[in-house]
């Protein structure tokens, strides 16, 4: 399949490009666009052999669900039953934006995009580009990240076009994701809403809306025995194809034992690179050193997390070294997609 790629500046001047990719969504085609999160690739919600051909496109198992994109709130109503006050307060205070909600699934939802479950994820994207084309195509648009199942989750076109030219109608080029992240995952069709995949929205903001929120226990006990209850956060996600270490100790003792083990690589004939941020890179010795952004920017560092671990993969490393970044806010999501990069181990010194 030849794939169209095309640039996009301002979604405000350009409704040709965007109808044109409105229009191959309407006849089931598959368009990679970009959200404020990562980039996604969408398809018509409603038909299930583009559904299904997202799946192919990102070799996706089939039991992994889709979130649906709307454009406006109360097309919610559409396709969820059951919404709840606090998932009104909630839409209210964070749509558009980063904020995934899983509601009971009405019948006009296909279980084939929700991986047989009985509910639906949500949300309603800010980026101006991906709104403009959910709206133009007229129709909800399922629309999973746009790597290919195992990579790093796309914050550029150039990521999207490595994984999926030809196998995709057409490409939006809208510049970097903003966040770098993809959006917190929060399941209000329980009696207590449960964050199942942290993100940019952290349960603090959320607590500031309704009362109280759980967290997956998944996401805080490293114990594999522990199902995860979005089924994407139990796959091994995110990885690079080198081997990632990752560091939990001072700036100085963490740099002491990096050092060594990157000499001991070198020495060996391997690739080894270090993710650092930009107060600690002079305490490593290395010829990979990878400025991630500064330690006071959590915002920066979740921004370039995936770009750099798909830096790691062209330059073909071996070993990646890192040391853990600050779990406040969004580091959070940036640790969580950091340790599942990790196969979830850690070195503690
Ligand atoms: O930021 C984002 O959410 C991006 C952009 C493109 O919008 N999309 C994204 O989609 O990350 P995807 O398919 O890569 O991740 C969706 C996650 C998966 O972990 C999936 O298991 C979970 O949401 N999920 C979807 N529907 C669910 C449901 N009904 N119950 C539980 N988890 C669900
Ligand atoms: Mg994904």
């Amino acid at each position: 399949m030849e794939t169209q790629i095309v640039k996009i500046e301002n979604a405000g001047l350009v409704s040709d490009k965007i109808n044109a990719a409105a229009s191959i969504l309407k006849q089931g085609g598959l368009v990679a666009f970009p959200t404020e999160t990562v980039y996604g690739i969408g398809a018509n919600a409603l038909n299930t052999e583009a559904v299904l051909n997202i799946y192919k496109a990102k070799g996706r198992p089939s039991d992994n669900p889709l979130i649906i994109h709307i454009a406006k709130k109360e097309d919610v109503y559409l396709y969820a039953s059951d919404v709840s006050n606090e998932a009104l307060r909630l839409m209210d205070m964070f749509w558009p934006g980063p904020l995934t909600l899983i509601f009971k699934k009405k019948d006009i939802i296909s279980k084939t995009i929700t991986g047989g479950l009985e509910t639906v994820a949500i949300r309603l994207p800010s980026n101006d580009i991906a709104r403009k084309i959910i709206e133009a195509s007229g129709c909800p648009i399922a629309a999973p990240s746009a790597n290919r199942s195992g990579r790093p989750s796309p914050t550029r076109a150039e990521h999207v076009i490595e994984d999926l030219d030809g196998r995709v109608d057409m490409i939006i080029d809208g510049g970097k994701s903003k966040i770098g992240l993809e959006s917190t995952v929060l399941d209000v069709s329980t009696q207590i809403p449960i964050i199942l995949r942290p993100g940019y929205i952290t349960r603090e903001m959320i607590e500031q809306v309704i009362d109280y929120v759980l967290i997956d226990k998944a996401l805080i006990k490293e114990d594999e025995k522990i199902v995860p209850k979005a089924p994407g956060m139990k796959y091994k996600h995110y990885a690079p194809k080198g081997n990632l270490t990752v560091v939990d100790s001072t700036p100085k003792k963490a740099a002491l034992w990096i050092n060594e083990q990157v000499k001991e690589k070198e020495d060996s004939g391997y690739k080894a690179a270090v993710i650092s941020t930009m107060e600690d890179q002079s305490l490593y010795k290395c010829e990979n050193i990878m400025v991630i952004g500064s330690e006071n920017d959590n915002n920066e560092i979740a921004a370039n997390l995936f770009k750099i671990l798909r830096q790691m993969d062209a330059k073909e490393i071996d070993y990646i070294y890192t040391r853990t970044f600050s779990d406040a806010a969004i580091g959070m999501a940036t640790m969580n997609r950091l340790m599942k990069a990790a196969g979830n181990e850690k070195v503690s010194l």
